[in-house]
């Protein structure tokens, strides 16, 4: 409680789905004073924004999650606005914060920056040994640009700034539109319509065979909160749960949930993205005490029912 109350906070795209989670657990932390500017008053592509902004807040805290993101579809679509919008934000906010002087940064990074055939589980340490996968490695190298930044903003002017990288998340308020959401709101979207609709086959992207590591958003928030108290080192930091599970068996898994009977069509002339990803979660658990806590069965089933009742509403 200490550390917020004394404390004015900001952060960017605390209105999303994964900034909002903060947001909340944050604010039930009593902050000073806690802000979260939108898109619409306070696109952080334009420099002369970002100085208003922090001139008019003068925040002691700045938690950088906003960003351009979304699953593979969204990445091949609009490659080079992932690469530009996640790096002139992050690069020019971080900038303009030093000058500022504000005492602490927490950029959200990704583990798309990850080489596409990393050793598993992924290793902080072992983050430049490759290319990433190239759907989203421009999201993941302009990500991963900022790690450089934030450590060479230390090692010059002295500025904390730690960063910070998830797996994938997934729970409620998450996008649950085709056209960019992630796989899990994706495949719980197809699976409940394929029910309401009696239909027999849900088509999936890909072979089924890559897979994923997956973070209940709560869980996640807790991280962050955590890291922004008492991580200040230059070292990039694991976000995860820790475990490996198939898309097919994710699949499976969500169809029984939404109470799906038929079958999964997979289509193998769409790509599986990277083949595999788990992490080590050894450095969050010894620096900031982080162990995921939700279940993905668990987290999964507050997910479902979460949309279904958005749906409905
Ligand atoms: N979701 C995941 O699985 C996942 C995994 C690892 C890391 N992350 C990272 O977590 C962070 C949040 O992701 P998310 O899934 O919550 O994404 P999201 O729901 O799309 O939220 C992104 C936010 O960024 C804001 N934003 C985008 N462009 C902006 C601009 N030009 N100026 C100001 N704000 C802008 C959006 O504001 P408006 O709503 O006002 O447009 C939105 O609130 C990102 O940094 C992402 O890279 C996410």
């Amino acid at each position: 409680m200490g550390f917020w109350s004394e404390r004015s906070v900001l952060v960017t795209g605390g209105k999303g789905f994964f900034g909002s989670h903060v947001v909340d657990r944050i604010r039930r932390l009593r902050p000073r004073r806690l802000t979260v500017p939108d898109e619409k008053d306070w696109d952080l592509r334009r420099l002369e924004r970002i100085e208003a902004l922090l001139k008019h807040e003068r925040p002691d805290v700045v938690i950088h999650m906003a960003a351009i993101c979304g699953g593979i579809g969204a990445n091949r679509a609009e490659p080079g606005r992932f690469f530009y919008d996640n790096i002139v934000m992050g690069t020019q906010l971080m900038d303009a914060a030093c000058r500022f002087k504000v005492d602490k940064f927490v950029q959200i990074g990704t583990i798309c920056s990850y080489p596409k055939f990393a050793r598993i589980p992924f290793r902080e340490g072992d983050l430049w040994n490759g290319y990433p996968e190239e759907t989203n490695a421009p999201y993941g190298i302009a990500k991963k640009a900022l790690l450089v930044q934030a450590q060479a903003y230390r090692a010059q002017y002295g500025f904390n700034a730690v960063f910070l990288m998830p797996i994938n998340l997934y729970g409620p308020r998450d996008h649950f539109d085709l056209e960019r959401s992630h796989v899990i709101p994706a495949l719980i979207l197809k699976c409940l319509t394929a029910v309401r609709e009696r239909r027999e086959v849900v088509e999936c992207w890909g072979t089924g065979k890559a897979t994923r590591e997956f973070l209940y958003v709560e869980d996640a928030a807790w991280a962050v909160v955590r890291a922004a108290e008492v991580y200040n080192k230059p070292e990039p930091v694991n976000l995860g749960a820790g475990f490996e599970i198939s898309i097919k068996d994710l699949a499976k898994l969500i169809g029984r949930l939404c109470g799906f009977k038929g079958r999964f069509r997979w289509d193998h002339s769409r790509p599986d993205g990277q083949p595999r990803r788990r992490l080590d979660t050894s450095r969050a658990l010894m620096e900031f005490g982080f162990k995921a806590q939700t279940g993905l069965e668990e987290g999964l089933k507050k997910t479902i029912a979460w949309f279904k009742h958005r749906r409905k509403a």
